[in-house]
């Protein structure tokens, strides 16, 4: 179901999701930037997001938008090479990670992660669902997924961009989408 645009230019799902907080329907590349610029200005040194999603779900994207949404005036990649990047925000930094090369958790030492978590500025973590439990209690989950069955033959599929929150903090979050 689809209730109402929401001032980003998703949709926004309605009652009938009964497992995230608040979901939306991204329909071009530009709807996913333009959520990520949402959940940008509301970000706060120490929260932690963690997105997931197949390969090309739309995480980066998300980023990009999430940095524009701080301020950072750098353009966003994927640190796919570097597994970590730092970006210098208006108010303070944004710590960007993709963990999809890494296999075992024992390799998060190595990364430089647990120097950022819970530090100066956000942390938002692409392919980091598999090491969850390391990277703390307090997390904003956001999955994105490709809404094949309703998609053009030819063109890119819609993205369903979904929050699970947990703790005080990611659920405030969350609930800020949502309005
Ligand atoms: N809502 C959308 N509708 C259509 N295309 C989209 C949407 N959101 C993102 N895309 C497209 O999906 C492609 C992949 O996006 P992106 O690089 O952000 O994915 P990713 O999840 O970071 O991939 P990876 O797992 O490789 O890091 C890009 O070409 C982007 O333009
Ligand atoms: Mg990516």
């Amino acid at each position: 179901m689809s209730a109402g645009v929401q001032n980003a230019g998703s949709s926004a799902v309605g009652s009938s999701d009964t497992e995230a907080a608040v979901a939306f329907v991204a329909h071009s590349t530009d709807q996913t930037v333009a959520l990520g610029r949402r959940l940008g200005e509301l970000l706060e040194p120490g929260d932690v997001l963690v997105l997931t999603g197949d390969l090309g779900a739309g995480k980066t994207q998300l980023t990009k938008g999430i940095a524009a949404g701080m301020g950072v005036a750098d353009d966003v990649c994927s640190p796919t090479f570097t597994i970590g990047m730092v970006y210098e925000g208006a108010r303070m930094p944004l710590y960007h990670y993709d963990l999809y090369r890494l296999d075992d958790s024992s390799q998060l030492d190595d990364t430089g992660i647990f120097d950022v978590l819970g530090d100066d500025g956000p942390c938002v973590i692409e392919w980091g669902e598999q090491f969850a439990d390391e990277l703390g209690d307090e997390r904003l989950d956001v999955v994105l997924s490709r809404l094949d069955d309703e998609s053009v033959a030819g063109e890119e599929p819609a993205r369903r961009v979904a929050f699970y929150p947990h703790g005080v903090r990611p659920e405030q979050i969350a609930s800020r989408m949502a309005v």
